[in-house]
């Protein structure tokens, strides 16, 4: 089946097989930041964005794309938002192995998208979906709060 999208800001066409996944297609179409974890849904390394909305790709069937519009971290590297919560997880030591921070962007940078107030506990609550076996969520909960008061200030 042939469909089309808008991937990261770009017209684009895939020939997708019964039962692909978005997330195998966005891989095999150079995504490398979506990350396979655990293929059922529950630990949001695949996470992206599907017509502005957070989404476990690995659930989400790629022929249900068509005519959508879906964000990697690929497509945000650029965005100053984007920008601003990659620096403040790196400066406050956020990442250990890293193979779930991509996940965590893309959930994050939806919650700080919407703009303040964004408390501690909602923070916590958008990253519910994104499993870290490293961090204990401390130190990203505190990047993220990081910008939002930044946010806030400059609001
Ligand atoms: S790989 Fe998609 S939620 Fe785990
Ligand atoms: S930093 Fe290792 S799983 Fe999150």
């Amino acid at each position: 089946m042939n469909i089309s999208l808008n991937l990261n800001g770009t017209a684009t066409d895939w020939e997708v097989a019964p039962g692909q996944t978005l997330l195998q297609a966005l891989r095999a179409s150079g995504a490398f930041s979506v990350k396979l974890g655990c293929e059922t849904g529950d630990c949001g390394s695949c996470t992206v964005l599907l017509d502005g909305q957070p989404v476990n790709s690995c659930v989400v069937p790629a022929a249900r794309v068509n005519g959508s519009r879906v964000t990697t971290l690929e497509g945000l590297l650029g965005d100053d938002l984007m920008i601003r919560l990659q620096t403040e997880l790196v400066e406050q030591g956020a990442v250990q192995c890293g193979y779930c921070i991509p996940g965590m962007l893309i959930s994050l940078y939806a919650l700080l998208k919407q703009g303040p107030p964004i408390d501690e506990e909602t923070i916590r609550h958008a990253l519910t979906g994104n499993l870290c076996r490293c961090t204990g969520y401390v130190k990203p909960v505190e990047a993220a709060r990081a910008v939002a008061a930044v946010l806030e200030e400059t609001s």
